[in-house]
């Protein structure tokens, strides 16, 4: 492919359903998909599996020096591994989810994987790139040609983690959900549409309606570029 991939950039709360909504319709159109919240949850693994200190913003900023880290950007072949080892699954433990913010607040460590991101998109050899986060819209692609913000109300986002996470009570899903977000858009604002972006709310969509939502956009965007 000699030319230059359509990035499209997802942005929304934790249990928006972006990352299963932007896989699928990464797999609708042919384009890659980058799930760049998973990066933020193998440097925590990482972490927690070298005994640094999730609090410790220095040790946090010094550990990136070895971070080893792979994605999958295929949406059929998706895997995280560090220093070779498959951590697809570990990064979604509750341990990981526990402190995963406070490695995502530390400046360094969000520029340091900004640029990760900007890499892998870059390298997309697909005529296209979906990548879901929390800053892809205002920071890592704010020039892409399609930016949407995956809104639902909270009762949708927590029914929805709760039904994703069966072994876990739906009242501490739910807390979980709403600390961390609260913590998160310290950060990054990402429960509001910045100029520009198309916000898509799936609190009343079926999941296929939302894939659906996401690919007729992009469409609409490369018929009229
Ligand atoms: O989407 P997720 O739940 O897997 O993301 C894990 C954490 O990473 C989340 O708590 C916030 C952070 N994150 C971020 O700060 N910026 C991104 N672009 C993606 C994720």
């Amino acid at each position: 492919m000699s030319s230059t991939p359509v990035v499209v950039a997802i942005d929304g709360p934790a249990g928006s359903g972006k990352s299963s909504v932007s896989r699928a319709a990464a797999r609708a159109l042919g384009f890659d998909y980058q799930d760049s919240g998973a990066a933020y949850r193998a440097l925590a693994l990482s972490a927690l599996e070298r005994g640094v200190s999730t609090e410790d913003a220095a040790a946090v900023i010094a550990s990136l020096d070895g971070f080893d880290y792979q994605i999958g950007t295929d949406p059929d072949d998706y895997f995280v591994r560090v220093d070779g080892t498959d951590v697809t699954d570990a990064i979604r433990e509750p341990r990981v989810t526990a402190v995963v913010s406070h490695i995502a607040r530390v400046p360094e460590v969000r520029s340091y994987l900004v640029d990760l991101f900007r890499g892998i998109i870059e390298a997309s050899s697909r005529p296209g790139i979906i990548t879901e986060g929390r800053d892809i819209t205002t920071v890592v692609s704010p020039t892409a040609p399609v930016r949407i913000l995956l809104t639902a109300s909270e009762e949708a986002r927590m029914a929805r983690r709760s039904a994703e996470l069966p072994g876990q009570a739906a009242g501490d899903v739910g807390r979980q959900l709403s600390s961390r977000d609260a913590q998160d858009s310290r950060v990054v604002d990402f429960m509001n549409a910045a100029d520009g972006v198309n916000t898509i709310d799936s609190t009343h969509l079926d999941f296929d309606q939302t894939v659906a939502a996401v690919v007729e956009l992009v469409q609409a965007t490369r018929a009229t570029t």
